[in-house]
């Protein structure tokens, strides 16, 4: 970036004058390519406020979309999952939206967990948070119970990597980077979440915009369509268990 467009210059004034730091480092910074949100320390989810920083992904509208795609699938669920969980993004908006829910969210890194809790804690919800594997942190008391399945997990190729932009460079690799293919992740959700899933249960997955047909078959037993974005890309396997 040559120059900071003027509405990211308002926000990085704003943030200087509440913090009592100096506007040019901070566009200094924001040059250097950190992204914005790292800089104010927080970003807007659905309906709640985050505090994020360089130990997580910045929540993406199309992860907005894919809580309101959720919200609407379900009514009143009583167990939610949300599988790499990141800042608690989906997990927090989820038990904001469905208060009487028991909502489990898990995540790899130790980090994101950290930040997890700190937001959990900052919005005064109570969500379990565990660090591990997708869903091996998870208690077995709710295997074959659970209503709705969320995850936006890591889905971008190895090899992409090196071609993304500068400032999603600077976000957790672990949150970006999958493995060679870019499915792994995706096909070890789709493996399990029939065992996890209530019949009639609902899963919900974020995927990469050129993984429609692959993400699709990865989900036996479960009947799952793939949904588009706002921008009309693929960026959604929905699946009910029968
Ligand atoms: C794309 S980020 C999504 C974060 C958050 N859900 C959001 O939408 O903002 C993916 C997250 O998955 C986590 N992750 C990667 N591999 C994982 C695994 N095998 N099990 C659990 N979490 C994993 C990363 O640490 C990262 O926080």
């Amino acid at each position: 970036m040559d120059m900071v467009p003027d509405h990211e210059l308002r926000r990085l004034e704003a943030v200087a004058g509440a913090k009592g730091w100096s506007v040019d480092d901070l566009v200094a910074r924001r040059l250097d390519g950190e992204p914005l949100q790292y800089i104010e320390g927080s970003a807007q989810f659905g309906p709640i406020e985050l505090e994020v920083d360089e130990r997580v992904l910045i929540p993406r509208p199309e992860t907005e979309t894919l809580f309101e795609i959720a919200s609407r699938m379900v009514r009143l669920p009583e167990v939610v999952v949300d599988l790499c969980t990141g800042s608690g993004a989906l997990a927090l908006a989820l038990k904001k939206q469905f208060p009487a829910a028991s909502v489990f969210a898990t995540d790899i890194s130790s980090d994101a967990i950290q930040v997890a809790k700190a937001n959990m804690a900052r919005l005064g919800e109570q969500v379990f948070l565990a660090e591990g594997n997708l869903f091996d942190p998870l208690p077995r008391s709710i295997k074959g119970e659970v209503d709705l399945v969320v995850a936006n997990p890591p889905y971008v190729a190895e090899a992409e990597f090196a071609s993304l932009p500068d400032d999603v460079k600077r976000e957790p690799r672990v949150a970006l980077v999958a493995g060679r293919s870019g499915l792994e992740v995706i096909e070890r959700i789709g493996a399990s979440v029939r065992d996890w899933l209530r019949p009639g249960g609902v899963v919900v997955c974020e995927i990469g915009e050129r993984q429609g047909v692959a993400a699709a078959s990865s989900f036996p037993g479960i009947p799952v369509v793939v949904r588009q974005d706002l921008t009309g890309r693929d960026r959604f396997v929905i699946g009910v268990k029968p």
